[in-house]
């Protein structure tokens, strides 16, 4: 009984949190397939703040971004290396496939 709960342990939280620096998660994430849909439905929860004419209110434009620095970005809030509560809280809640296929979404847009 032991022995399953201490390889499920392993198994779960070995492959979910990340050991490497984040230059090599950015270009991880960017190897990955991403799926433009899946991040398309994803950026419902980033449209309430994040919008095409938001300019003037302190909240960046990120449509039309570069790909790879959305990545960076959401990578540096994750781990706290960039200061912002809402945007590390946002970025807390997200996995590399949810990071790729918002990058690859939002990278897509004018
Ligand atoms: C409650 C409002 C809010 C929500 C929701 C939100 N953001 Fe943000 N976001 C901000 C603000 C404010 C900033 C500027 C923070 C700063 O000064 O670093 C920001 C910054 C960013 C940046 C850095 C852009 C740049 O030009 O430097 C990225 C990338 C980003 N957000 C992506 C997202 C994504 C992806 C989502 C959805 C998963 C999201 N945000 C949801 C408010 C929000």
């Amino acid at each position: 009984m032991n022995r399953l709960l201490i390889s499920l342990f392993v198994l779960c939280c070995t492959t979910s949190s990340y050991a490497g620096d984040t230059d090599s998660r950015v270009t991880d994430i960017l190897k990955l397939d991403s799926d433009e849909a899946y991040g398309e439905y994803l950026a419902s929860e980033c449209s309430t703040c994040h919008n095409t004419s938001s300019a003037d209110n302190g909240i960046p434009i990120i449509h039309g971004q570069d790909q790879q620095a959305l990545i960076a970005a959401l990578l540096a809030y994750q781990d706290k290396t960039r200061e912002n509560e809402t945007m590390q809280s946002v970025a807390g809640a997200l996995g590399n496939e949810e990071i790729g296929a918002l990058a690859r979404y939002f990278s897509s847009q004018k």
